[in-house]
C-alpha cells in the first residue's frame, strides 16, 4: 500500500478587524490550493468578529486562542507557512517589539526564528497607519522577511464601494499555487 503524501500545514492568524467576517474565504482558497489548514485567532477576533462555529467546521478542528495547558499535546502539527489575515494595528506592532502576550502574536515571533515562511494582509485604517510606530514596525517586519500585501485601510472609496480585500493574495505572496 502507498503512503498518502501529508499536505502542508498553514496556521490562518485572524485579527480582529471588521473584515475578518469573511475569513472563510482565504480558508477555502487554501484548501483549495491543498493547504491544511489551522485558525489561530486573538482573543478580541473571538469575540464576534468571525463565525467561530463555522470555521471549525471548514477546518475540521477546533481554533486555538489560548495556550495549550503543559502536558497537554500540541493541538496543531507544526506550520509549513503562516498567513495573518486580516492583521490588525495592534498585533502588527506588538508583533513587531516581540510582546507575545497572545497565542496569535506569540506564535508570528517564534516563526522567525523557525524559519517559518509568513504572509500579511493587514487592515489597518490610514490614520492609524500613518502612526511613526507602525511604519517603524512594517520596516522591521519586512527586514525579517515577512511578506506583506497591498495596504488596505478597510475605508469605503469616494465611488461609495469598499474596495476588495485581496485573501488569495497571502496565499500567492507565499509562492504556492
Ligand atoms: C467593529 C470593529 C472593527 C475593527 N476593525 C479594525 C480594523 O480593521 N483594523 C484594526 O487595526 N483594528 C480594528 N479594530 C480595533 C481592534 O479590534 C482592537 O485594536 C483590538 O485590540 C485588536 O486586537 P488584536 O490585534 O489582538 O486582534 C476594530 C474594532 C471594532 C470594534
Amino acid at each position: 500500500m502507498t503512503e498518502q503524501a501529508q499536505r502542508p500545514f498553514l496556521y490562518v492568524v485572524v485579527c480582529a478587524a471588521g473584515i475578518a467576517a469573511d475569513v472563510g474565504r482565504l480558508i477555502t482558497a487554501a484548501q483549495e490550493r491543498d493547504w491544511e489548514v489551522g485558525v489561530i485567532a486573538t482573543p478580541v477576533a473571538m469575540n464576534g468578529f468571525f463565525d467561530t462555529a463555522a470555521v471549525e467546521a471548514r477546518t475540521g478542528r477546533p481554533i486555538r486562542s489560548a495556550w495549550r495547558t503543559p502536558g497537554d499535546p500540541r493541538p496543531f502539527p507544526p506550520p509549513d507557512a503562516v498567513v495573518v489575515a486580516p492583521a490588525t494595528f495592534n498585533t502588527v506592532n506588538k508583533w513587531a517589539a516581540g510582546l507575545a502576550d497572545t497565542l496569535a502574536v506569540a506564535t508570528l515571533c517564534e516563526s522567525y526564528g523557525l524559519g517559518v515562511p509568513v504572509a500579511v494582509l493587514p487592515c489597518v485604517a490610514d490614520a492609524l497607519a500613518a502612526h511613526p510606530a507602525y511604519q517603524d514596525s512594517l520596516v522591521r517586519l519586512r527586514g525579517m522577511g515577512v511578506r506583506f500585501g497591498e495596504p488596505y485601510s478597510g475605508e469605503v472609496g469616494e465611488d461609495g464601494v469598499r474596495p476588495e480585500f485581496g485573501w488569495e493574495t497571502a496565499l500567492d505572496l507565499l509562492g504556492r499555487r
